[in-house]
């Protein structure tokens, strides 16, 4: 989606050459074609950027949950599979994605005076997650042991899901809505930019796409990747 959006404005880049060419030999500076302005509409807004980043996050939960249950149930389960998902959470959600929030939500809804008591348990939680992500990473490294390993692990993993759902749903409804309302279209716009710029510069331009896949890989290690396996036979 990210490459997607580059190849865009390229070509609106080449559009806005055509039309400067249709415009000096029309006269006309409002002949614009509709199709141009529904291309320019069609750019990822900072809410919807960091909600797809949400879905991601969601996923690896949906992971770390499978992981859970397998312990549980004395399963086995690939040790790479809690190892790269903590590793996604670390780039691009908590070094990333929350760097977003800190960065460029955070401080304005704190001036604004808006949802700052939400703001300040939404960055604690940020911290906490920090902690477990240490503790699942290093847990997971040393090939889990014993029982007692993995069941620490599993204790890890639940606290992580426990948090983080209600966490990103709380952004999803209230935080990202209230930021909306206390920025100017413009600033709403340019930060959509700005996002996309810093997420390319981190990732690559498919940044989100990459992270997707990989997602994607360790579904499939799993076995939890096709999705109609979750349809209840009822
Ligand atoms: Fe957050
Ligand atoms: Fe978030």
């Amino acid at each position: 989606m990210k490459e997607s959006s580059n190849d865009r404005r390229q070509f609106l880049k080449s559009s806005g050459l055509i039309l400067a060419g249709a415009t000096i030999f029309t006269g006309n500076l409002v002949a614009k074609p509709e199709w141009v302005f529904q291309e320019m509409e069609e750019e990822v807004s900072p809410n919807e950027d960091l909600m797809r980043e949400h879905g991601v996050l969601k996923r690896v939960l949906l992971i770390y949950q499978v992981v859970i249950d397998r312990i549980y149930s004395k399963n086995d389960f690939p040790p790479d599979a809690v190892i790269d998902s903590a590793n996604i959470i670390r780039s691009f959600i908590e070094d990333y994605h929350e760097k977003l929030e800190e960065d460029y939500l955070f401080p304005r809804l704190k001036k604004a005076n808006t949802q700052v008591e939400l703001v300040n348990v939404l960055l604690t939680q940020h911290k906490t997650g920090r902690i477990i992500t240490d503790k699942i990473l290093s847990l997971s490294k040393s090939n889990l042991k014993n029982d007692d390993d993995k069941k620490q692990l599993r204790s890890y993993l639940y606290s992580f899901i426990r948090m983080y759902n209600p966490h990103e749903a709380r952004e999803d409804t209230i935080l990202f809505p209230a930021f909306k309302k206390i920025v100017s279209k413009n600033e709403y716009d340019s930060l959509g930019e700005e996002f996309e710029e810093k997420e390319h510069k981190l990732f690559g331009e498919d940044g989100f796409d990459v992270m997707v896949n990989k997602v994607e890989g360790i579904e499939k290690k799993l076995d939890i990747y096709d999705l109609s396996k979750f349809t209840p036979k009822i």
